[in-house]
């Protein structure tokens, strides 16, 4: 008779252990359901259920239609609400520390023993998004050295894959210092890298992203973009000579021009086009080798 109770309850938890994947946000409120398939009509006051974590510490148990505290272990304490229309747990606050597997147990007290008539096994996972990857850059900005940049992203779980920059166009991925770290307290990760930059000479234009890549999406960070503000000495200074060339060509063409004799058509009208045409494109160097011929053969008509 014992032999067959006890190989009766066995087949019973085989058959009747259900099981659940559930998640939850870090410090939001996790469900913990417990659905009771079996003999609809008994009623919450005729059964024991309680909830289990891994280590066998009670969440919470409902006994024989009350709440029953004394089971409860401290760390559950004040931190579990039941719901009776769809028998689900909720635990709140939830930390990371709560990832892991439950039992919950539906058990039939008959006036000897107990039979637990249904198990369910959750298996909870804990989340936190990670913050908006921000950009950083270091205030120290010296002339050629370039600049350097720092991206960071806080506070969030499971731990990231990786973090890097994207630069202008190009598809590759930037980035000299990969660093994860995980608060010791929340257990929550954060990420960052740097990246060191300098200015190419003729890129005047420069947009930069970070990227937080975890198991599950890709984040990105608002774009910074670069302009002309931090042009090298080097590069300055070229424009300077560039510009001033530029002019002194252009009076000395003017000159030409307005003394230009009606029999001498062609050869001063082109020099003018090409010099209009490389004012146009601004920092472009003139070829002075290329035009001296020409100035040096309008010259005398000049005088
Ligand atoms: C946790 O949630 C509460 C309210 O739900 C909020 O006040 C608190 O700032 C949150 N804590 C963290 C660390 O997010
Ligand atoms: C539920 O129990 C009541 C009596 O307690 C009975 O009359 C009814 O038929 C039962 N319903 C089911 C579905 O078992
Ligand atoms: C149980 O019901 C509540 C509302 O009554 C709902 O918020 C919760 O999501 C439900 N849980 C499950 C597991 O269905
Ligand atoms: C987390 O991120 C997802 C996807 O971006 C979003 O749907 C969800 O609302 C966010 N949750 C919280 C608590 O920020
Ligand atoms: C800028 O440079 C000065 C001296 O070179 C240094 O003391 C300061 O910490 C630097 N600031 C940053 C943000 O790197
Ligand atoms: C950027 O970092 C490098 C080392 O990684 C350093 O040599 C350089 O001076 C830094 N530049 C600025 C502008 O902080
Ligand atoms: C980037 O791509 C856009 C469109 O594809 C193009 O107009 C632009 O010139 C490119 N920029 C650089 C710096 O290559
Ligand atoms: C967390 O780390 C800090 C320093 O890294 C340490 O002082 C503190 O004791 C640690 N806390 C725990 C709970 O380990
Ligand atoms: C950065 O440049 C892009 C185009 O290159 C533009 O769409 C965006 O609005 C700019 N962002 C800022 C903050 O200026």
């Amino acid at each position: 008779m014992g032999l067959a109770i006890l190989i009766f309850v066995t087949v019973l938890l085989i058959s009747d252990a259900v099981s659940v994947e559930t998640q939850a946000y870090f410090n939001g409120t996790a469900y913990l359901p417990c659905p009771f398939t079996k003999a609809q009509n008994i009623s919450l006051s005729e059964l024991v259920v309680f909830w289990q974590d891994q280590q066998k510490l009670v969440l919470y148990e409902h006994y024989l239609g009350t709440e029953k505290l004394d089971s409860v272990n401290a760390k559950y304490l004040g931190r579990t609400s039941f719901d009776r229309n769809n028998w689900t747990l909720r635990l709140h606050n939830v930390q990371i520390k709560d990832m892991g597997s439950y039992d919950c147990f539906i058990q039939k007290k008959p006036p000897t023993g107990s039979i637990i008539l249904q198990q369910t096994l959750t298996e909870l996972s804990v989340i936190a998004n990670f913050s908006e990857p921000e950009i950083k850059l270091a205030q120290n900005v010296t002339g050629n050295s370039g600049i350097n940049l720092t991206c960071t992203s806080k506070q969030g779980h499971p731990k990231p894959k990786k973090m890097y920059f994207l630069i202008t166009n190009s598809t590759n991925e930037y980035g000299d210092n990969m660093q994860i770290s995980q608060d010791n307290v929340t257990e929550l990760f954060s990420i960052s890298n740097s990246l060191s930059l300098s200015f190419p000479d003729g890129v005047w234009h420069m947009t930069v992203v970070c990227v937080l890549e975890t198991e599950s999406m890709k984040i990105s960070s608002k774009p910074l973009n670069f302009t002309q503000e931090f042009p090298s000495p080097q590069t300055y200074w070229k424009e300077i000579t560039a510009s001033v060339t530029v002019a002194l060509l252009l009076v000395m063409l003017l000159i030409i021009v307005c003394h230009k004799k009606p029999n001498q058509p062609s050869r001063p009208s082109n020099t003018a086009s090409k010099l209009e045409r490389d004012s146009n494109a601004d920092r472009e160097t003139i070829n002075l080798k290329e035009l001296e011929p020409q100035i040096a053969s309008a010259k005398p008509n000049a005088e």
